[in-house]
């Protein structure tokens, strides 16, 4: 169909799976095990409810933000998702020109299609990018790839903390992966013994190490100024725990989906960590100094307005853009951004915040979250 008739992220994804080749398909739609936390992940936002505000002059209504001290257009992100080519030729590059456009921010992942440099290259003087880091086993190479990181303006490093192996992915792990096509392999030439037998994410993943702990966070304290921020926390106690190691924040997130089967949804970890960090350290949210952000399953701008109202800075998005671009290419991208603004404009309306401060904690009832 044209993209005129695309309404809402949803679409995209129907779309993809028709016209997605089969192999990237399993890629980007699998979740680990019988796909459990991928659906709670939409799900669990069904359980919070709005309470809006009426009379408030909402002529003028504005959504933009600060992340991790840069300006957002909108308070969300496009998070990381490796191998970017498998669902288009330009791969990452379709995402980094759609955030030049709409203001956004950009996570690179480590594992991208396109080389880094390609992907800092793309972007347009003053546009923000983050990273998220995939720590290797030879700390030599991370080293070289966090200061390189810092040198081309990286704003921001996304520490991946919940894959120390990979999930498994079985709808992932039925296609063989035979990159003879070099370019839908990662560039990061960080891949040893690949094993190609067993899907896409397998074959990458060889490369990361299962060691890593929390002795490690002074050491990347030592080689960057750059914020850093531990992603895929999953309960207050190890959100405390990154507080009290002075990162600059957490992503409360299950990865989409791929990693522990049954690992609770962002957005509900959320509500814990909120109350737990006042309780202990006497936070308020959200907090510039120590900043919260959620990810997995966000499809809709209420979606997004719900984290902020419970106290996120910002959310990430990963697949409706894999699949936006992916059918439509670059245009699928821009489009689903400018459904993103439109969504805002006038849920923010409905709503009765005028900007982002005016998304406070009253405009939810969160009561039922924890609710499965
Ligand atoms: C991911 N994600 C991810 N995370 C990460 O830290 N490093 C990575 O390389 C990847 N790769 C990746 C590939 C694909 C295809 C997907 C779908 C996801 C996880 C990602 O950053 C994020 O946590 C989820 O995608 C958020 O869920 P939604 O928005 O896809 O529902």
């Amino acid at each position: 169909p044209p993209l005129s008739e695309i309404l809402n992220l949803h679409d995209f994804e129907a779309i993809a799976k028709d016209v997605m080749h089969e192999k990237a398909w399993a890629y980007y739609s699998s979740a680990a095990d019988d796909e459990i936390t991928n659906r709670e992940n939409h799900a669990a936002f069904h359980r919070i409810w709005f309470r809006p505000r009426i009379l408030r002059d909402v002529t003028q209504v504005d959504w933009s933000t600060t992340i991790l001290g840069q300006k957002s257009s909108m308070p969300l992100y496009i998070t990381a998702t490796a191998l970017g080519k498998l669902g288009h030729p330009d791969g990452e590059l379709n995402l980094t020109r759609a955030a030049a456009k709409h203001g956004i921010i950009q996570m690179i992942p480590t594992l991208a299609s396109c080389s880094f440099d390609e992907i800092v290259d793309a972007a347009q003087p003053g546009q923000n990018q983050f990273l998220q880091l995939y720590v290797n086993k030879d700390r030599a190479i991370t080293k070289r790839i966090v200061e390189h990181a810092e040198e081309r303006g990286i704003k921001g490093l996304f520490i991946t903390v919940d894959a120390p192996q990979l999930g498994r992915r079985e709808k992932d792990m039925r296609q063989k992966f035979e990159a003879e096509d070099p370019s839908e392999v990662s560039k990061s030439g960080q891949q040893s013994g690949v094993d190609r037998s067993q899907g896409a994410a397998r074959a990458i993943s060889s490369f990361i190490d299962p060691s890593l702990s929390w002795a490690d966070l002074k050491w990347f304290k030592s080689i960057t100024k750059m914020p850093l921020i531990l992603k895929g926390v999953q309960c207050w106690e190890d959100a405390l725990e990154a507080y009290d190691n002075n990162m600059a924040g957490v992503v409360l997130s299950n990865h989409g989906g791929r990693q522990l089967d049954f690992a609770r949804s962002g957005i509900e970890i959320l509500v814990e960590v909120v109350t737990k960090l006042k309780e202990k350290r006497g936070l308020t949210f959200p907090n510039e100094k120590f900043q919260l952000f959620v990810d997995g399953g966000v499809r809709r701008a209420t979606d997004v307005l719900k984290a902020v109202a419970l106290g996120a800075t910002a959310v990430g998005v990963g697949r409706p853009f894999l699949y936006a671009y992916s059918s439509y290419g670059a245009d699928g991208m821009d489009k689903a951004l400018q459904i993103l603004h439109d969504e805002f404009e006038m849920n923010m309306r409905l709503l009765g915040a005028r900007s982002m401060k005016e998304v406070v904690p009253e405009m939810v009832d969160a009561s039922n979250i924890h609710t499965h």
